[in-house]
């Protein structure tokens, strides 16, 4: 859907894209991380011709994007940066509408859609007649993200787009812009430098340094990097641990019954954890209450299996 073949962006005598080769597939979300300065924002605007590369080419459905002109270009892709860049003198609705109506989309189906976008985003349709400058930073973000996808964009270019709002706004915003993203299936190139964000939104993740793809690969497949390399470095010690927010306690938990007794079970009043959780939370659970196994609870409350040390840990034998 998006490719990267060799591309280069110099700026005098920097570097900013050095020789990038990249795929993103149809439907994935790849997110670009690395540190700053390191070209992940120079490289997404080559996407829509925001920046163009000194050499090299970039694809979308495998046309060069030179040969579309930038107009049209950036209409099909949606654009999310982390300043939201909504127009002060324009209202939320007509900021969603901008793109659907350059569009030609009439009227009433505009004022339909902007209600649909911004319900999508966990907003009221009322929210439509507010203005900019009446946002939290997290709900301009919102609305940032409904305008970004109010044409129906099969592209989405997110720059940091949930950078500037505190850590819990920022995982409800992940968490919501995941489920959009499992229904619409958009191709997205998502920058980042916060690892977390990384892992809970990749199905592929591509480390950048210094204008280069170091590494492009699924994100349980960075566990085992070493940790010597920059690029275990920059993850971090506790990626291994990270990364375990991706599976839930349901995936290895041992059920109620026969295979639960291979080896000391939960005792009565062993703490208890849902089947729903994250293996990180299990763990966290785990390591605060200092036991090796926990009761497992479906969402009825009732006891449906035990959570045990060494099936967390397992879990990367099961890792690709
Ligand atoms: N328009 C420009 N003119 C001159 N230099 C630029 C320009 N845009 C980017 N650069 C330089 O290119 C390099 C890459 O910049 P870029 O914005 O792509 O980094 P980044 O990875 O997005 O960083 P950050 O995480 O801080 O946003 C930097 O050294 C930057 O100073
Ligand atoms: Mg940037």
């Amino acid at each position: 859907m998006i490719r990267f073949r060799n591309v280069v962006k110099s700026y005098g005598p920097v570097r900013a894209v050095d020789g990038v080769d990249l795929g993103i597939d149809p439907g994935e979300l790849c997110v670009l991380i690395g540190p700053s300065g390191c070209g992940k924002s120079t490289l997404l605007r080559t996407v829509n011709r925001m920046v163009e590369p000194d050499s090299g080419e970039v694809f979308v459905d495998g046309r060069p994007v030179r040969a579309h002109p930038p107009e049209g270009l950036r209409r099909r892709i949606g654009y999310v940066i982390q300043s939201v860049g909504l127009f002060p003198h324009m209202t939320v609705g007509d900021n969603v509408a901008v793109v659907p109506r350059l569009l030609g989309m009439d009227k009433t189906a505009l004022s339909r859609r902007v209600g649909e976008m911004l319900e999508l985003v966990g907003l009221a349709p009322s929210w439509s007649a507010r203005w900019p400058r009446e946002l939290s930073g997290g709900e301009a973000q919102r609305v940032g993200v409904a305008r970004a996808l109010a044409a129906d964009p099969p592209i989405l270019l997110m720059d940091e787009p949930f950078g500037s709002v505190d850590p819990l706004t920022r995982v409800r915003l992940q968490r919501e812009f995941l489920a959009i993203q499992r229904r619409l299936h958009k191709t997205v190139l998502f920058v980042t430098h916060d690892v977390e964000e990384a892992i809970r939104l990749a199905d592929r993740i591509a480390v950048m340094r210094s204008g280069r793809i170091l590494r492009h690969a699924g994100p349980e497949e960075f566990v085992a990097s070493d940790a010597e390399s920059f690029v275990g470095e920059f993850l971090g010690l506790e990626y291994g641990v990270e990364i375990l927010s991706r599976r839930s306690v349901r995936e290895v938990l041992r059920p109620v019954g026969p295979e639960e007794s291979g080896g000391e079970g939960p005792g009565d009043g062993a703490p208890a954890v849902r089947a729903d959780a994250s293996l990180k939370e299990a763990l966290g659970l785990m390591a605060a209450r200092k036991v090796e196994c926990l009761a497992v609870h479906g969402t009825d409350g009732r006891r449906i299996g035990a959570l045990r040390m060494e099936d967390v840990l397992g879990t990367w034998k099961a890792c690709p």
